[in-house]
């Protein structure tokens, strides 16, 4: 079955972005298989420590490597992304020449109170994972949520029936974008 490493940018509990994460998974409805990423645990990245990476590193390097695409489900800090995601992002492209995302299809998408829903975070970190780190990103369609009190609950459940249609057609095009670049690979 297909894996996917899902990388939530925010590590706190209520997180609306990890509901957002656990929508898409189950409107996979079994399509996928999710691994999700633990970043917390990762100390901060420092180079000192390249020679002796820590096992939370490994961990992390192994799972992404290990999946067949990458969805990054993230909020916007300050009209970027998150110190945690960005810090997440360098360990696993290193070291020089063992960039764990090389390579891979992946998403992008996020939610945030705002009327603009993580867009501008969006597009920094596509123009990290196409424009630098050599991931193959999905371009359409774009998926900026408006997060609502109520909207999804903890384990997933979507309360809007136009959202979760959306979010459907969301995960359709992702699993199609995966698939189509195992063809290319194998082809
Ligand atoms: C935010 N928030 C925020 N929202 C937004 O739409 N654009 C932004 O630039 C920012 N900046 C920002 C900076 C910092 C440091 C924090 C803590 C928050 C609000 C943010 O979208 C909101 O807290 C989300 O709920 C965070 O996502 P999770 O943790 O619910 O997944």
């Amino acid at each position: 079955m297909t894996k996917i490493a899902i990388i939530v940018g925010s590590i706190r509990k209520d997180s609306s972005n990890l509901k957002l994460a656990k929508a898409l998974e189950k409107l996979g409805g079994g399509r996928f298989s999710a691994v999700h990423v633990r970043i917390d645990d990762l100390p901060l990245f420092n180079q000192d420590l390249e020679g002796n990476v820590p096992a939370a590193v490994t961990r992390l390097k192994n799972e992404i490597e290990g999946a067949d695409g990458v969805l990054f489900v993230t909020p916007e800090y300050n009209r970027s992304i998150p110190g945690v995601l960005k810090n997440a992002i360098d360990w696993a492209s290193r070291p020089y020449g063992k960039n764990s995302f090389a390579g891979k299809p992946g998403a992008i998408c996020g939610t945030s109170p705002g009327a603009i829903g993580t867009a501008v975070a969006q597009a920094h970190l596509r123009s990290v994972t196409a424009g630098f780190l050599d991931m193959a990103m999905m371009a359409q369609p774009e998926l900026y949520l408006t997060f609502k009190d109520g909207l999804i609950d903890s384990d997933g459940n979507v309360s809007s029936p136009d959202t979760a249609k959306f979010l459907t057609g969301f995960v359709d095009r992702f699993l199609n974008h995966v698939g189509g670049a195992a063809k290319a690979k194998a082809a």
